[in-house]
């Protein structure tokens, strides 16, 4: 199992670092099957795989759910797991009692939380001084997309750019071990990883980032319609689903399926005889 270190030492010798998201285990067992670098529980998993039209809706029990199943699948692959919605904002104190339980239960190597405010600021000092490591998350910060006022590009004005970049420093002096970039002007991904010690992981962040995190279904087109512009699909199990869904449908139809190899037998002589 990689540790944060190999992740910073990945970075100094611009051995790019990959992380895909898994849900649960069949897909967590191939994404360490396919030897990613890191896994993520993205609360992404809301709409992904729950359905729901944003990620505000995910709960803490949500996530213990579905990582606990994503481990069980990538038992040797350091995976990360997102605090859902709302579950570190109330109060310090709350915010530590579900890091507390999402760590401990899912047995995750570091937990993620969106943003840079003053408290996100803190409570990042606060898990890792605890023993939790966090990866930081900004840009477009999905959680927030109510305030944001949509899906968009973040830091293209040379104020708001200003802005991620000390927020990416902030955030490494208070203890994150990695940093996601969303949805951020590629040069300005560059500058903020060149500043950094820590490793950048960019989602719609451009080529410079120390690493690259896309969405599992995003990848191969599983359930998804429109994907995002920074998304480049390398496969289509949409297609391949449904052929086979269909294939399926049409045998049983024709009575063609199942058939003898998928049927068991007897001698006809070992059928019960006579009126039953
Ligand atoms: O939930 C998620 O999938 C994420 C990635 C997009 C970084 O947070
Ligand atoms: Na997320």
């Amino acid at each position: 199992m990689k540790s944060r270190f190999s992740f910073e030492e990945m970075k100094k010798n611009q051995d790019k670092i990959t992380m895909v998201t898994a849900y649960d285990y069949p897909s967590a067992k191939l994404a360490e099957r396919a030897e990613v670098d890191m896994i993520l529980v993205g609360d992404s998993l809301g709409m992904v795989v729950l359905g729901y039209p944003s990620t505000i809706h995910v709960t803490v029990d949500d996530m213990l759910h579905h990582a606990k199943a994503a481990r069980r699948g990538a038992p040797n692959t350091y995976t990360v797991v997102d605090m859902p919605f709302m579950s570190y904002h109330v109060s310090l104190e709350d915010s530590m009692k579900n890091a507390k339980t999402l760590f401990q239960q899912t047995g995750a190597q570091a937990l993620k939380i969106e943003g840079a405010s003053a408290e996100v600021v803190q409570l990042t000092s606060r898990l890792t001084s605890a023993g939790i490591p966090v990866v930081a998350h900004i840009g477009l910060t999905p959680q927030s997309v109510n305030v944001l006022g949509g899906y968009r590009v973040q830091g293209k004005e040379k104020d708001t750019a200003k802005r991620l970049i000390e927020e990416a420093v902030e955030l490494e002096k208070h203890g994150a071990i990695a940093i996601v970039l969303e949805c951020v002007p590629k040069e300005v991904a560059r500058l903020i990883t060149n500043k950094l010690s820590i490793p950048t992981i960019g989602i719609g962040a451009g080529i410079d980032c120390d690493g690259q995190v896309l969405v599992y279904h995003d990848i191969i087109q599983y359930g998804v319609n429109r994907v995002p512009k920074f998304v480049k699909p390398y496969g289509d199990v949409n297609h391949s689903i449904k052929q086979s869904i269909s294939s399926y449908i049409a045998e049983v139809k024709a009575q063609t399926f199942p058939n003898d190899s998928y049927s068991f037998t007897i001698d006809e002589h070992e059928l019960p005889e006579g009126k039953l």
